[in-house]
């Protein structure tokens, strides 16, 4: 990678990922949304890559956002949270900016209910990290870091 190259991120959280803290403290933990955004803020700032943490609990302004990334960012890391298991409009925005993208899950899904065994986005996604917690998201981070280094 060039070394005046700066990544810019885009990290996009779906519906209730802001009552992380207080939401289901057994399955997603104690830390609040807050914390979430400092530690992704924090690890982009550490890995020299640009940040833009977004979250929405609407669908249609979660597909705005994607289509605003096309020419502003270089990469998506995106926990759609439940519009994972229903949005083809999502899955169908990242297709139509075609940048690399990461799938991140709190939670492990693959052991919770079966309605949460589908994900749309997947099938674009070069990489879904589940049940890592926090640590999901700077990985996934890492990641797009790391395939940016690698197309150069
Ligand atoms: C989630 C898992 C989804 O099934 C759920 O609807 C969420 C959060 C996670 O991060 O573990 O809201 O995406």
């Amino acid at each position: 990678m060039e070394g005046n190259f700066t990544m810019r991120i885009l990290v996009i959280n779906g519906p209730n990922i802001n009552m992380l803290g207080v939401r289901e403290p057994e399955i997603y933990g104690r830390k609040t949304y807050d914390e979430l955004c400092r530690t992704i803020s924090g690890h982009a700032a550490k890995r020299g890559a640009e940040v833009e943490i977004y979250q929405s609990n609407h669908e249609g302004g979660i597909v705005d956002k994607i289509q605003q990334a096309l020419g502003n960012f270089d990469g998506i890391v995106i926990n759609p949270a439940a519009y994972t298991h229903t949005s083809v409009a999502i899955l169908d925005a990242l297709k139509a900016v075609s940048l690399p993208a990461a799938e991140v899950h709190i939670s492990d899904v693959s052991a919770r209910e079966d309605f949460r065994q589908i994900s749309y986005v997947r099938s674009y996604c070069g990489k879904t990290i589940c049940g890592h917690g926090f640590d999901g998201y700077t990985e996934a981070i890492d990641w797009l870091i790391d395939e940016a280094g690698k197309a150069e």
